[in-house]
């Protein structure tokens, strides 16, 4: 065993006995927590769904509050939700997503103003390119305007761009043009100057799409508008993208003089159907137990590679901690996960930190350890 591995063996002992509960040291109260041992580095967030914004779990509230310091609204903040018809927004739900936050006192972050998913239906009608910039202008002044002082960091645009680095047709494209990108960033200034402002998307370590992105950011600057961050969607796989290629993006993305944050981090453990050749991903896979090898738990040869990648991960993470603002879970649990259901619906996956019964996994040990390693360096 080497070094590293060897104190991870120890730490693991040591966390599976203290982790998530308090643990009496000298009279003192103290515990071994995700967001405490990386609280030097970055915060440490999660996205959390409606029914852990409500607190219906209270084991799920727990480690909610006691493992992240940072939240991001899973659905509950795209157009669809928050702004259904033109006339009228919804911000039941947001209230109560900010509210949280401030409640256990984390870094709260918006996710998102402008996406052409989970879009409101009203916005694919506007065919005028006033029309479009007073809608635009108005959903994101409102909404940021709102949580002015309270929503910390925003997703101002996300996943504007294709695989080659080109725009993505959207209706904000499609109507506006190219101007849409800096007038969103403008109009997010314009109602809170302090919150931090990001654009985020996924594949972002791919060369042409971190090319396109660079080329997209440049041009808002150059405009003299202000872009804090770009979001690295992490939804990954146990091999790739190559830590090589994580890293070269952190890189050059923070060479525009903006921080890079991990935003939707999650490892996923299954094969993908674009690897299988001519496979399509609308073919029908149901039942099928080639595509989903694990429906009652994953073997420990996998459970470990994925606590591994989890490490290496965060061990360029920790490399790169001056760049990095945040790292944010794209869940809790794994039974809450969207991988679950895509690109195949009903399949059985492992993709975080918690089990499906909120337990902490190795993979959660293994960056524990690495940071507990790392601080004795
Ligand atoms: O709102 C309906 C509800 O009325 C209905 O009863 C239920 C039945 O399935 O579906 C609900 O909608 C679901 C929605 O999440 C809200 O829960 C959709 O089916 C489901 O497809 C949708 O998935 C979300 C997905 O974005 C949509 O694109 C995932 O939860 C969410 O994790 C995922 O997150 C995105 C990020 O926002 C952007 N980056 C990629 C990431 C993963 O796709």
């Amino acid at each position: 065993m080497n070094t590293l591995r060897q104190i991870a063996f120890i730490t693991t002992i040591l966390i599976t006995t203290f982790s998530c509960k308090e643990v009496n040291t000298s009279g003192a109260s103290k515990a071994i927590n995700l967001k405490d041992v990386y609280k030097e580095n970055f915060y440490i967030g999660v996205a959390v769904n409606e029914n852990q914004i409500l607190e219906n779990d209270s084991l799920e509230a727990t480690r909610i509050e006691n493992e992240f310091n940072s939240i991001t609204a899973e659905n509950i903040m795209k157009s669809m939700f928050i702004h259904p018809v033109k006339d009228s927004f919804d911000f039941k739900l947001t209230d109560k997503f900010v509210a949280l936050g401030e409640k256990n006192n984390m870094f709260i972050h918006g996710h998102t103003l402008i996406w052409h998913s989970q879009l409101s239906p009203w916005f694919t009608e506007i065919k005028d390119s006033t029309e479009m910039a007073n809608a635009m202008e108005h959903h994101i002044k409102t909404i940021v305007g709102r949580y002015k002082g309270k929503i910390n960091s925003w997703d101002v645009v996300n996943e504007a761009l294709n695989e080659d680095g080109t725009l993505r047709k959207t209706v904000f494209l499609d109507v506006l043009g190219e101007d849409y990108l800096p007038l969103a960033f403008k109009w997010a200034f314009e109602a809170d100057a302090n919150t931090k402002l990001y654009y985020n998307d996924y594949n972002m370590t791919n060369e042409e799409k971190r090319k396109g992105a660079i080329r997209m950011i440049k041009r808002i600057q150059e405009k003299g508008i202000k872009v804090d961050g770009i979001g690295m969607q992490g939804h990954w796989g146990l091999e790739k993208p190559s830590i090589e290629d994580i890293e070269k993006s952190i890189l050059d993305y923070a060479s525009l003089g903006v921080k890079v944050a991990i935003t939707e981090l999650d490892i996923n453990v299954l094969p993908s159907p674009w690897d299988l050749v001519g496979a399509d991903v609308n073919q029908n896979f149901e039942g099928s137990k080639k595509m989903n090898p694990y429906p009652k738990n994953l073997p420990d040869s996998i459970q470990t590679k994925f606590a591994n990648r989890y490490q290496d991960i965060f061990k360029l993470f920790l490399k790169h901690q001056d760049k990095i603002s945040r790292v944010t879970f794209w869940g809790v649990n794994d039974g809450q996960s969207w991988l679950n259901d895509w690109p195949i619906k009903g399949r059985t996956n492992y993709p975080l930190l918690f089990d499906r019964e909120l337990k902490p996994k190795a993979a959660y040990d293994s960056i524990i350890a690495l940071k507990l390693k790392y601080k004795s360096n």
